[in-house]
């Protein structure tokens, strides 16, 4: 044993095998085909290693979600590739912080989150055709659904030769028999950056580069795999790390995409007022508005605290401005490449349904306040995610123990409505805040181990976080000076990733 005492991570009493437990093998796998189908809608038959799942950490609390399957592409198109030193794609299937198996996948794009369902069960199924599409939805054709996103970046990614690992991950719905949460916050990102870690600390012996590992995930994985690009190797988690017996390795990764991340939970009540304040509910209710208001004030604060410059030499941002910033950085643009790919006469269609929207010289403006009006209904009740009631899932992903959920913010300690003793949040929640939020990495701490490229995407019409969110993070990044390519999908909705093309070539290029 040769442990250098000065390496926090070095040392590891807790499992003395755990290095051999950890070893990948390079031998371990099936040999399969796949057909994908580009964005252009041409097909490729690509032949893969496939390695089904392999337990990434010494010490599983459940193996069910510590897991990761792995695929490598050795012919496209009939012609033999080398992945050894290809990019790795490490694609999460994380929904709504819910549990995420790989147990029983067959193959590539495997993975799935077990979305409304109880939790418990893996859903690792097969898809069912041989031939998988991986071409873009249509602009208008929302696509609700996390796994669609993710599966078109799996696959479209394995046809261009890189490297697909898909780590599974404990969610907060798992119980064990004791009633104990044992897959609330932190245990999702700590599994994460324990797959990195089993990733990097088998460089050598897994296919592909482990200094090019870009990350992807969407919403609640988004919001994960943004916090994973954050995060690398902050001490900060070391100790969940060692518990669960993980690699003695990095945990930073290269590059990171995220798609309508659902982070910054602490402040997301507040820029949800800010943003969907004025939005009525699908009912046609009106929100609480002095809830709202209260909130509204707490997010002017909050803003103002990052002190962040806008993209494109906008300047200071606050509560105030932030509206104007939407609309001309991102709104409008997103707006006018939606339109400028329209045929003349569907665009004319459109702009003649939303008569909103200026049409001149090739560019779509509008008001902020139109552009909620465009947007109708709003997602959420007040507040969206830390709720009196503790009927959100955030309130489950903060829960401990056997309390299935908890408050994660003052003010909504202070407004419980479920007869709680205690009006403030738990003791131990400020920590597990930071641990969950890559803003904490961003901008309580820079985190020098981040990653330094960023893919952030986000449809204009997903209310299910603020708008502003992906925005901020965006706008922090590109303060820190890291390579930020951040729009969002007009007129798209929850999930949705209609420029899955785009993204392959972008880990190229920032791999390159
Ligand atoms: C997801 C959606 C939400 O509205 C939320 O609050 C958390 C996660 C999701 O789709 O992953």
């Amino acid at each position: 044993l040769s442990a250098n005492a000065s390496d926090s991570k070095s040392a590891s009493s807790a499992s003395a095998s755990s290095s051999d437990a950890l070893v990948f093998d390079p031998d371990a796998y099936t040999k399969l085909t796949k057909t994908v189908t580009d964005t252009d809608g041409d097909d490729h038959t690509v032949v893969y290693h496939f390695w089904k799942a392999i337990t990434y950490v010494a010490s599983p609390v459940d193996a069910t979600y510590q897991s990761l399957i792995v695929s490598a592409p050795v012919e496209i198109d009939g012609e033999t590739v080398d992945p050894a030193n290809a990019p790795i794609l490490l694609a999460n299937s994380i929904g709504g912080y819910l549990p995420a198996s790989v147990a029983d996948a067959t193959e590539v794009g495997g993975g799935g989150s077990a979305m409304g369902g109880g939790g418990a069960a893996p859903s690792g199924a097969p898809s069912s055709s041989a031939s998988a599409s991986a071409s873009a939805p249509g602009a208008n054709g929302n696509t609700n659904a996390t796994g669609g996103a993710t599966s078109s970046n799996q696959l479209l990614a394995l046809a261009a030769g890189y490297v697909v690992i898909e780590p599974g991950a404990r969610g907060r719905t798992l119980k064990n028999s004791g009633g104990e949460y044992y897959g609330t916050a932190p245990a999702a990102i700590v599994d994460l950056k324990a797959a990195v870690r089993y990733v990097k600390s088998n460089k050598g012996r897994i296919p592909g580069n482990v200094e090019r590992i870009v990350s992807a995930g969407t919403s609640a994985g988004g919001a994960l795999s943004s916090l994973l690009g954050a995060s690398g190797d902050s001490p900060v988690y070391d100790k969940y790390l060692k518990k669960i017996g993980a690699a003695d390795a990095s945990d930073a990764i290269f590059a990171t995409g995220a798609w309508c991340p659902i982070t910054d939970l602490e402040h997301a009540d507040g820029s949800y007022e800010w943003n969907w304040g004025g939005n009525d509910l699908s009912t046609g209710k009106q929100v609480d508005q002095t809830v709202s208001k209260a909130l509204q004030a707490q997010f002017a604060e909050y803003q103002a605290s990052l002190k962040l410059r806008g993209l494109g030499g906008f300047g200071p941002l606050n509560a105030r401005n932030l509206d104007e910033y939407m609309v001309e950085q991102y709104l409008e643009p997103s707006a006018t490449t939606y339109l400028a790919g329209l045929s003349d006469s569907a665009r004319e269609t459109y702009l003649a349904a939303n008569t909103f929207i200026t049409w001149s010289g090739g560019r779509a403006t509008f008001t902020w306040p139109d552009f909620l009006t465009h947007v109708g209904a709003r997602k959420k009740d007040t507040p969206a995610f830390d709720a009196f009631d503790l009927s959100a899932g955030e309130n489950n992903e903060f829960g401990a123990g056997t309390t299935l959920a908890r408050h994660f913010t003052a003010y909504g300690a202070k407004n419980d409505s479920t007869g709680l003793s205690s009006k403030r949040v738990a003791s131990d929640i400020p920590e597990l805040l930071n641990l969950m939020n890559p803003m904490y990495h961003l901008v309580e701490k820079v985190n020098s181990k981040r990653s330094k490229h960023w893919w952030i995407r986000l449809g204009t019409k997903d209310s299910d976080t603020s708008l502003t969110v992906a925005a901020n993070l965006a706008a922090r990044l590109d303060n820190l000076g890291d390579d930020v390519n951040h729009i969002y999908y007009w007129d798209e909705g929850h999930g949705s990733n209609i420029d899955p093309g785009d993204f392959i070539e972008w880990i190229a290029q920032v791999t390159g």
